[in-house]
């Protein structure tokens, strides 16, 4: 990555995806309250600090999204085990969110593939990354967005 190129719009690209990451952790949260459990929140490590390119930054996203879709079956498979239907109902949803998550990011790592040294093409492509908006995904759960409840 050549020095002194701030990638912005790719940066801005992964503080929506982060925000997002930070609505599933209180919608998953708030699962557990409701189900009359308490969360138990532990320290998790700090990210890598260093990256050869954009390539090397997607690819490790892609490979934690698969580890994070590992878990997610995993406990789609438990409570379907346990008969859990309202677990199993919440976590579905997960499954198809990572399904979403890891195709948007196989999708930029095919573009930059596609890209390769084009140093024009890939300031193209993080212009397209910084047009994401960051959406609240549960725009209807009260408790998540604290505003007041949607009007029918
Ligand atoms: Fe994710």
């Amino acid at each position: 990555m050549p020095r002194g190129v701030g990638f912005k719009g790719t940066a801005n690209w992964l503080s929506v995806q982060a925000r997002e990451e930070m609505a599933h952790a209180v919608h998953m949260y708030q699962q557990v309250l409701d189900r009359g459990a308490a969360p138990l929140l532990l320290a998790i490590g700090a990210p890598g600090g260093t990256f050869s390119g954009l390539t090397d930054v997607f690819e490790k996203i892609l490979a934690h999204e698969r580890g994070v879709t590992a878990r997610i079956n995993h406990i789609a498979t438990l409570a379907m085990q346990e008969g859990d239907h309202a677990g199993y109902q919440f976590i579905l949803w997960y499954v198809g969110e990572q399904l979403e998550e890891e195709a948007n990011d196989t999708d930029i790592l095919n573009k930059l593939e596609w890209i390769g040294d084009n140093r024009g093409l890939l300031l193209n492509l993080d212009k397209d990354l910084a047009t994401r908006v960051y959406a609240n995904p549960f725009p209807t759960d009260v408790k998540l967005s604290g505003g007041a409840p949607a009007m029918a």
